[in-house]
């Protein structure tokens, strides 16, 4: 293999924001959750937890919630009202018109705990990086196995408000959201850009 050829089942993960209306089975969310689940962790840790959310009313009490929470971050910054409308409302359908979503959250479980501000957030941090990890290999597998998904960040602006929508344990707070479907067919995503190595990596 050439050190510049990425393997296929790496390129095979695309963004994919569009689906058919075929369900996702309960066993095939499990599936892709587990996949998460084998992510590196700082020390030995699993600090992240996950919500599959397939009901109709699922979907909507997380739209609804975080919905409410950027309508009124975005009033706050002085956005007209009719755009933050179009903003929210395009919001709430991309959420509400996924057959799945699979929400990542994280917890102080198995992290170490420090008495300074500095050393907790460099805890916190790395488990958002584990988070990332397991959202990665989430995706991977999704794309294993046919099913098409999307990374939408919206949570991680609104933790608490996406918690409390969904009635989550108080320590479980939501970082990522991920749309899961059967993939429209019709669907045509952006043409992945060329890597351009030599602006991305220096080496020493
Ligand atoms: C942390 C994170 C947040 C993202 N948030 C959104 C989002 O809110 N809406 C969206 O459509 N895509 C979102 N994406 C997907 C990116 O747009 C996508 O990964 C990027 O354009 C590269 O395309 P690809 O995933 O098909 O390679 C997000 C990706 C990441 C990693």
């Amino acid at each position: 293999m050439s050190v510049t050829t990425v393997p296929a089942f790496l390129e095979a993960r695309r963004s994919i924001r569009a689906f058919n209306d075929a369900p996702v089975a309960p066993e095939a969310l499990d599936a892709i959750v587990t996949a998460a689940c084998i992510a590196p962790a700082p020390h030995h840790s699993r600090p992240w937890r996950f919500v599959t959310v397939d009901s109709a009313t699922g979907k909507q009490a997380l739209a609804d919630g975080m919905g409410a929470q950027w309508r009124a971050d975005l009033a706050g910054d002085g956005v007209p009202a009719t755009r933050i409308d179009e903003l929210v409302d395009a919001s709430h359908a991309k959420l509400t018109g996924a057959p799945a979503l699979v929400l990542g959250c994280l917890t102080w479980d198995g992290l170490d705990r420090y008495p300074d501000e500095a050393r907790r957030r460099a805890e916190w941090g790395m488990a958002l990086l584990s988070l990332g990890a397991a959202v990665e290999n989430l995706m991977l597998a999704a794309a294993d196995a046919g099913l098409a998904s999307c990374w939408v960040a919206a949570p991680i602006f609104c933790p608490e408000a996406a918690r409390d929508a969904l009635d989550l344990p108080d320590e479980w707070l939501p970082h990522a959201c991920v749309l899961v479907g059967h993939p429209d067919p019709a669907y045509v995503g952006r043409v992945r850009p060329p890597i351009p190595l030599g602006d991305l990596r220096l080496r020493r």
